[in-house]
């Protein structure tokens, strides 16, 4: 299939096929992380411009050095320290970036729909980085590719079908569903894919309408969702979006809906545990979890520079 999008504003508008199309260029690119010169010429030539107005540790960074592994040069841009703190609007801000040559912007912004006003007001490539509680897609498409690689090494037979490609796994999103825009790019990427995904934690925090909204499962009863899971995806609780007030305290969240070794002896004996940082320790999840044997918590963020090296290079440079 033959790649076709200048943008890649979120999962929810992409097809089966084109989902395993960002996974197996990633799979290519990954190999280029392991050689002792750790770069390729694909986007010699064009500027990758990373826009900040949230912080970030992993998207941000993993941004960056993806284009610089494609040889793009490479701006970066937070809003602290910026002209946006005397007035200065969104697209005022992109489009005078713009106007100093740029080909691609990368944007993480607390409103939901800001990458797509900048697809719509400029003329470069625009890659979500996080829009609000909206979407993640490099985050989701980073699990998605963790996911793959754990589970269907042996299973050539099911990239005949993109939509069969998780067919048979059941993923739990864990904890602050509510606030989550990783929770949101997941569901969308894993249930084209063909996985069973079940949304689980308090009511307050998974209501019932967002599961229906996405279609996928809602479930409050966590000991249930451990025994039919193969992944366990833990999210944050997010208590910079005021997550705090939807549960009586921290000590009672981490007793009730944390994910504990006690907790874990329900699980599957073969499943893993994933989180996308950063990590609540204590909270939605111990430290001996993360840190432990079912964890791919540092895999996924070594995936996340290969889907986005994949991402780079089909909106960037592969067509445009
Ligand atoms: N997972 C994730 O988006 O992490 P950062 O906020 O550090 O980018």
């Amino acid at each position: 299939m033959a790649w076709t999008r200048k943008h890649l504003l979120d999962l929810e508008e992409l097809t089966a096929g084109e989902i395993v199309e960002i996974l197996d260029t990633a799979a290519s690119f990954k190999e280029v992380s392991g050689r002792s010169v750790k770069k390729v010429p694909a986007l010699r030539g064009k500027v990758v411009v990373n826009l900040f107005f949230e912080s970030s540790t992993r998207t941000s960074n993993s941004f960056a050095l993806a284009a610089q592994r494609l040889s793009a040069d490479t701006l970066s841009f937070t809003s602290s320290g910026s002209s946006v703190s005397k007035g200065e609007t969104l697209i005022d801000t992109a489009k005078n970036i713009e106007a100093m040559g740029v080909d691609a912007f990368v944007i993480r912004h607390s409103a939901p729909g800001a990458p797509h006003l900048l697809a719509r007001h400029t003329a470069c490539s625009v890659v979500n980085a996080g829009d609000g509680c909206h979407e993640h897609p490099t985050q989701g498409l980073l699990d998605i590719f963790t996911i793959r690689e754990h589970f269907m090494r042996d299973q050539a037979h099911k990239k005949a079908d993109p939509a069969l490609a998780l067919k048979g796994l059941t993923v739990a999103i864990l904890g602050d569903i509510r606030h989550s825009r990783v929770a949101r790019s997941n569901a969308h990427g894993l249930r084209k894919l063909g996985a069973r995904v079940i949304l689980a934690g308090p009511p307050t925090l998974v209501p019932a309408a967002i599961g229906a909204a996405l279609g996928v499962e809602t479930s409050h009863d966590i000991d249930y969702v451990l025994q039919e899971s193969d992944v366990l995806n833990c999210l944050r609780i997010q208590f910079e979006r005021k997550a705090g007030r939807f549960f009586p305290g921290v000590r009672e969240y981490a007793a009730i809906y944390g994910l504990n070794e006690e907790r874990m002896k329900r699980a599957k004996p073969e499943a893993i545990i994933m989180h996308p940082g950063p990590i609540n320790r204590g909270i939605e999840i111990t430290p001996e979890l993360a840190d432990g044997p079912r964890s791919v918590i540092l895999h996924q963020v070594e995936n996340g520079m290969a889907v986005r090296m994949a991402v780079l290079y089909l909106c960037v440079g592969a067509n445009n």
